[in-house]
């Protein structure tokens, strides 16, 4: 990567601005909405500042000064051998900024979307140079939480996923591999998994909102930052994985057969688990909350980062 174009500077796309700019590469940045144009510049350099306290950049100006903000589309992505795009979460919308993407792109360029749970195929069908389009799935905030996701559509060169995945570890960032395409792709089903049982648990008044919470944060949480569920159970019983399957497979296999019949999250538990968590953080405090994050995260990747994995 040479030159990259962002297309979408809210939270993600931000976040993947830095990612780029930090490795070195120049980045044209372009957002439709003109108060984020303005505003994007100060928002990543106050992340930068962060990521400099805790040594994760030497030096904010350099990076900050690779990104460019531009007023076009194709301004940003004309030149560029890669194009992130992270618009709105919606067909509409990703539909027609795909088929602008592909319109003005080099016959050369990798355009990969970071949509969450949308194949690429159900929006790229009609865009022009379709054949270069596919899902790259981050993890926000991306420049702190490497993951990435990367999913080809059908007609997706072939070349493409191991140049991208080689191209994302050059980045810091790690990626994955999705072989073929599923909605919600592999950590939003894991993801979600976990969220609707979350939910259920609740509904049914077996623990509040923060206990649940706290079931992760101080309990399944703290393994999963740095291995996942195979390698846990691999772990937990004397006899390795085989081990923990005999004893252990039956109870989960009768706790999958009591959800068949999963309910949508209704407007009525909505209201109950706001309540719950607005008691504990007024809406105001999110945004705040958010940088809390973020900066509990730099420290733990500047801790991973002297680790033996
Ligand atoms: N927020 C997350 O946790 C998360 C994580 C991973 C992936 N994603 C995905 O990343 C994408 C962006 O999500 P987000 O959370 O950054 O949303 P966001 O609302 O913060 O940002 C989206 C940005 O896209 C801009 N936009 C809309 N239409 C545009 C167009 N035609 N051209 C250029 N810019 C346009 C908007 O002005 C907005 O600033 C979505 O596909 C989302 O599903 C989000």
């Amino acid at each position: 990567m040479k030159q990259v174009a962002v297309v979408g500077g809210g939270l993600v796309g931000s976040g993947w601005a830095i990612v780029f700019a930090r490795a070195g590469i120049p980045v044209r940045f372009f957002d439709a909405n003109e108060d984020i144009r303005q505003t994007a510049p100060s928002c990543i350099r106050a992340s930068l500042s962060d990521m400099r306290e805790f040594g994760l950049i030497d030096d904010v100006d350099i990076v900050a000064q690779r990104i460019d903000v531009v007023d076009s589309l194709v301004d940003a992505v004309a030149a560029a051998d890669y194009v992130q795009e992270s618009v709105f979460e919606r067909l509409d919308v990703k539909k027609a900024v795909c088929a602008e993407i592909g319109a003005a792109i080099r016959d050369d360029a990798v355009v990969g979307s970071s949509s969450s749970g949308i194949p690429a195929s159900i929006f790229t069908e009609h865009a022009p140079r379709r054949s270069r389009f596919l899902i790259a799935h981050p993890v926000n905030p991306p420049h702190l939480v490497p993951l990435v996701e990367l999913v080809p559509a059908p007609w997706t060169d072939p070349e493409i996923v191991p140049w991208l995945r080689a191209a994302m570890e050059q980045l810091g960032q790690v990626p994955i591999v999705v072989n073929r395409e599923i909605e919600g792709f592999i950590l939003n089903r894991l993801q979600g998994a976990l969220l609707n049982e979350a939910w259920a648990l609740f509904d049914a008044g077996l623990a509040s909102v923060a206990d649940i919470d706290r079931t992760i944060a101080h309990g399944l949480g703290l393994r999963w930052s740095f291995m996942g569920p195979f390698e846990t159970i691999d772990l937990n019983a004397p006899g390795g994985v085989e081990d923990y399957a005999q004893r252990l497979g039956p109870l989960y296999h009768t706790i999958a057969e009591a959800r068949r019949d999963p309910k949508p999250w209704s407007p009525e538990m909505i209201e109950r688990v706001t309540a719950e968590r607005r008691a504990e953080l007024p809406k105001q405090d999110l945004r705040a909350r958010s940088a809390w994050r973020d900066r509990r995260l730099m420290a733990f990747v500047s801790h991973k980062q002297h680790q033996p994995i």
